[in-house]
């Protein structure tokens, strides 16, 4: 007996295409446009999964390129492959006339004809969890939306780039795991698609995705507790705490791939923490293309995400490489989160 992907939902088999086609309505600007958007995303993320599949068998995908980003972390071959490999994809379908990608310090700006007409930015993180690849853990890209606030037929510009995550028109990621999936909001509601590769196609697996209101599973880097706030450690210490009704203690999960750790949360529930330490006044993880897109997907599904004190999705950027402290998850926990910081931090 087959229960393969597509035998198993014979019953009723939509296309990502024909998810999005479907939809557009929903979608509150020009007809085509967010399909093509979506496109040129798909096309990419499915030129990964081939790429990931083999990467460690390939020799220019694997390792170090020996030079630094402008955060001053190691690139790795394949974060260099997946950014141009994006930017191509984004460039050839004439939607967008910016892109900020955490590969690239400077933001690139489409000065031709067809990029001036472009009315999207897109902002994204090409490979997230990179450091993971050789050690075959899951890895993922995800990606941020705008529509640009300057005129259409001019050149974009750095208040394109920064607006607020409030303004992300669509937003999702892609995680390359045991099967490789495509999570979007355009505003909606969440939906996840899972790549079936004998076929080349996305379909619909996880229509309508909600987080559960409240979880028992917390997810943070705690090796670096040394470094931690007081009242970060109040909330770690909650999270260890015994108490059945609210199935403390909790339990630890953290893979180290900020899109794998959100996309668990998000399906079983849960909070994320990237906090602020005393080694990383500001965080570590970056607002524009990797906070925001998540927080605009965990809130679209019932969720909520923080920066401690308020919604990441208010935080006007500045630059778009700038970080931020990051907590997102089951409503309940974030605001538990919140409670325990803001008590702790008011006392
Ligand atoms: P990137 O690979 O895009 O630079 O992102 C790395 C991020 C994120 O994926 C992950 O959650 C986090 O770094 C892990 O950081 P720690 O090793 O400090 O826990
Ligand atoms: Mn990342
Ligand atoms: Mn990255």
């Amino acid at each position: 007996m087959s229960i393969g992907l597509t035998e198993n939902s014979m019953n009723e088999l939509t296309t990502l295409g024909e998810f999005v086609v479907k939809n557009q309505a929903d979608f509150p600007y020009a007809k085509g446009e967010l399909s093509r958007l979506l496109s040129s995303i798909r096309l990419a993320a499915k030129i990964m999964n081939s790429q990931l599949s083999k990467a460690g068998l390939v020799e220019n995908l694997m390792g170090e390129v020996g030079e630094k980003n402008i955060q001053g972390e190691e690139q790795k071959k394949l974060d260099l492959y997946a950014n141009q490999l994006f930017i191509n994809a984004l460039k050839a379908r004439n939607e967008v006339c910016g892109i900020g990608s955490e590969e690239e310090d400077k933001t690139i700006i489409f000065e031709n004809e067809v990029g001036v007409n472009g009315k999207y930015i897109v902002l994204i993180d090409p490979v997230d969890g990179s450091s993971n690849i050789e050690v075959n853990v899951s890895v993922g890209t995800v990606f941020a939306i705008y529509r640009r606030t300057s005129p259409v037929g001019t050149t974009a510009t750095k208040e394109d780039f920064l607006q607020p995550g409030s303004e992300q028109v669509v937003a999702g990621y892609v995680i390359y795991g045991s099967s490789t999936m495509l999570v979007f909001t355009s505003g909606n509601g969440v939906n996840g698609f899972t790549y079936d590769p004998a076929i080349g196609v996305f379909f619909l697996s996880h229509p309508n995705m909600k987080i559960p209101e409240d979880g028992s599973t917390y997810s943070i880097n705690e090796g670096n507790h040394a470094y931690f706030s007081e009242p970060l450690k109040a909330y770690l210490d909650y999270c260890k705490s015994v108490d059945k009704a609210t199935k403390r203690p909790y339990t630890g999960r953290y893979i180290g791939s900020m899109i794998s750790d959100v996309h668990r949360t998000l399906l079983k529930g849960g909070i994320y923490l990237y906090p602020n330490s005393s080694i990383a006044p500001n965080g570590k993880l970056r607002l524009c293309y990797e906070c925001n897109p998540m927080a605009f997907l965990v809130e679209q599904a019932g969720g909520k995400s923080s920066d401690g004190q308020q919604s990441i999705m208010d935080l006007k950027p500045t630059d778009i490489h700038q970080r931020t402290a990051f907590y997102t998850g089951s409503k309940k926990m974030v605001e538990k989160l919140e409670e325990i910081l803001g008590r702790a931090t008011n006392a």
